[in-house]
């Protein structure tokens, strides 16, 4: 599939990943947050477990001249008052060298796309509020999962409402 805006930045598609991808996502996704200050070091390891426990519902990657260049993860989340419909999104990495040319608003589109599809209830994350407020999410302190920080954490309502209490990521995020 392929995103307008992302071609007139780059030529890139987003496909689904395929059983010979594993290894360039794992290597990419270190790649990718090595240098964030935030990052635990294992997210390369949080898609493996993802995908061995069933749980890597979405994982798509962006690809440039046949090399993968980009990656999403999405996963299912769980909600305390038991509605279901609601996934966590990430890790999601560009390649360095490559970030602010619209890899990852391509990878988010096609994430959000696949939710819609789904008719899924909407989508968590902890992140950066700076840059995934331009995606709809919106911050939501009072549903983070117990442990998660407060400040960074994200709802995309895809059905106008939220439900209120604690949302959970999937156990392997621990
Ligand atoms: C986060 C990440 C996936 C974004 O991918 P990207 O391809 O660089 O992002 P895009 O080019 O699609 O950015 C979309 C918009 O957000 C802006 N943006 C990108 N990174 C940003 C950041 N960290 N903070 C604020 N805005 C940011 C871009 O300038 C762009 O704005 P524009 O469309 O108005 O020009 C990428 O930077 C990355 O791999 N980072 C390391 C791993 C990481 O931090 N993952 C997320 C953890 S929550």
């Amino acid at each position: 599939m392929r995103y307008p805006a992302l071609e007139q930045r780059l030529n890139i598609g987003i496909r689904l990943e395929r059983p010979e991808d594993k290894g360039a996502i794992f290597d990419l996704t270190k790649r990718a947050f090595a240098p964030m200050p935030f990052a635990d070091g294992d997210e390369q390891e949080m898609i493996d477990r993802l995908r061995d426990a069933g749980a890597l519902s979405l994982s798509a990657v962006a690809t440039l001249d046949g090399a993968i260049v980009g990656h999403v993860a999405l996963s299912p989340a769980t909600h305390e008052s038991g509605e279901s419909g609601w996934y966590t999104l990430g890790p999601i990495s560009a390649e360095p060298a490559l970030q602010r040319k619209g890899i990852g608003r391509s990878l988010i589109a096609f994430a959000r796309d696949w939710l819609e599809a789904q008719g899924a209830s909407g989508c968590i994350l902890t992140g950066n509020p700076a840059y995934y407020e331009r995606f709809g999410f919106a911050g939501a302190p009072d549903n983070a999962p117990a442990g998660a920080p407060p400040q960074y954490f994200m709802v995309l309502k895809l059905k106008d409402r939220c439900p209120a209490g604690r949302f959970c990521f999937h156990p392997v995020f621990g």
